[in-house]
């Protein structure tokens, strides 16, 4: 072989170890932008990876990430040695782009100069002299990827793959675009329509139960008056009748009543005061030992249980759930109830425990809406509607709410609210 042969032969071999060098780099690169790629959420994500990865993709001069506008090539992103055409549109029928997406083809020009596709006098200004354009999306293209360089070179089959694989990956990341796009639309109409009809049936529950207190009021007020000034008229079974319309109308308004106060809650706006739980609940079971004094209850309250929120609806919930602590245990020789604190799935919560009746879990959903109730009326009083306003309370402070027990075991309720500052 001649010197001049083997100068020739290393040369072609150091070019094509460069290239399956360089082709090694891409396929490194083309796996890591896929990755982030399936995370993007927004278009302007999308553009950054591409107008980086694009490039180094195939080691070129200079890459460019084209989207379609209508009739119009728009090219959105580059990044070159020298400026390319950033922000400029340029009609599908003359630009290579537009070529490439019309004919949905991956392309391939070693010298512009020489191929009538290609509007040279948008090229003249630029460092171009070869380039390689692919679609994204073969089906419909909805924009293409390109790749420049200074120096004559033909774009070898495995770089147009390359940029290809970029394209599709891109093609599917675009798509995943839209479909968050539409969803999250989806479910900011589905809340906003939620909370509209959330509204409507507060203002229908608030004006029903005031419309419904005034015949109410009659109903009782009359059968006060028949019972007083027609009680002769009456035998035994006539006035029991009438004792019992008067307790279903006094019942029904405490249920209104419950109902109002409920509603109230959801629309007086939030405080933000700092809380010592352990103090408010100190309070409210003193309260309680005070209207029975009898009952032996052990209580054992955490000390500092600190929170932010609003201190009057958070004693309103404590006052429910230590209510219900009280009452629950209410059959017990001794009770136990334990305010405290514990780390749970969603942070740290704060308990109410009690050694009481307990209930059935399997039969307890539904156990925060209102009227739901899990033991009989002659066994423990009461209208079901404590838990329905606590966890109004909790929600509104946007925490959460939930229930452990076990029937015949006692019960725990978990409660979470903004940490103390
Ligand atoms: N600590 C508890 N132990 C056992 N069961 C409970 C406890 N707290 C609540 N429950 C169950 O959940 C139901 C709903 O509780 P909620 O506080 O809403 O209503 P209530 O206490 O029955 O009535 P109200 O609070 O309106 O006076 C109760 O009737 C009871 O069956
Ligand atoms: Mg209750």
């Amino acid at each position: 072989m001649s010197s001049n042969a083997r100068t020739r032969a290393d040369s072609s071999f150091d070019e094509r170890s460069a290239r399956s060098a360089q082709y090694a780099k891409g396929m490194e690169r083309l796996v890591g932008a896929v990755r982030e790629l399936s995370m993007a959420r927004d278009v302007d994500t999308i553009r950054a990876i591409v107008r980086r990865v694009a490039r180094e993709l195939t080691g070129a001069d200079g890459a460019t990430f084209v989207l379609r506008d209508d009739d119009r090539c728009y090219y959105v992103d580059e990044d070159a040695i020298g400026p390319l055409w950033k922000g400029l549109r340029f009609p599908m029928t003359s630009c290579i782009s537009g070529w490439s997406m019309l004919h949905r083809e991956a392309v391939a020009i070693e010298d512009i100069y020489r191929d009538d596709r290609i509007p040279h006098d948008a090229y003249r200004p630029t460092f171009v002299k070869s380039l390689a354009m692919v679609p994204i999306r073969l089906e419909a293209p909805i924009g293409a990827i390109g790749n420049y360089w200074a120096e004559p070179h033909k774009a070898s089959e495995g770089e147009l793959k390359l940029l290809q694989a970029l394209a599709d990956s891109t093609s599917v990341a675009l798509e995943n675009v839209q479909v968050y796009g539409e969803l999250e639309k989806r479910v900011q109409q589905r809340t906003s329509e939620l909370e509209a009809a959330n509204r409507e049936l507060e203002a229908f529950s608030y004006s029903v139960s005031h419309d419904l207190r005034a015949p109410l009021r009659a109903v009782d007020g009359f059968s006060a008056a028949l019972a007083e000034d027609y009680a002769d008229k009456l035998d035994d079974t006539g006035r029991m009748h009438l004792e019992r319309v008067r307790a279903g109308a006094q019942r029904m308004g405490a249920l209104i009543d419950d109902l109002l106060s409920l509603s109230k809650i959801t629309r007086t706006p939030i405080r933000d005061d700092s809380l010592d739980l352990s103090m408010l609940a100190a309070k409210v079971l003193d309260d309680l030992r005070a209207r029975e004094p009898d009952r032996r209850v052990e209580v054992e309250i955490a000390p500092s249980l600190l929170a932010r929120g609003d201190e009057r609806l958070v004693t309103i919930a404590l006052e429910n759930l230590l209510g219900n602590a009280w009452k629950f245990t209410s059959k017990q020789p001794v009770g136990t109830i334990a305010v405290g604190r514990e780390e749970s799935d969603v942070g740290t919560a704060f308990f109410v425990r009690d050694n009481g009746a307990g209930f059935d879990p399997t039969r307890s959903r539904g156990m925060f809406a209102p009227f739901q109730r899990f033991h009989r009326a002659s066994e423990f009083e009461g209208t079901g509607i404590g838990l329905a306003t606590v966890q109004r309370i909790i929600t509104r402070h946007g925490g959460r709410i939930w229930a452990h027990s076990e029937e015949g075991a006692g019960a725990t309720f978990f409660f979470t609210l903004t940490p103390a500052t």
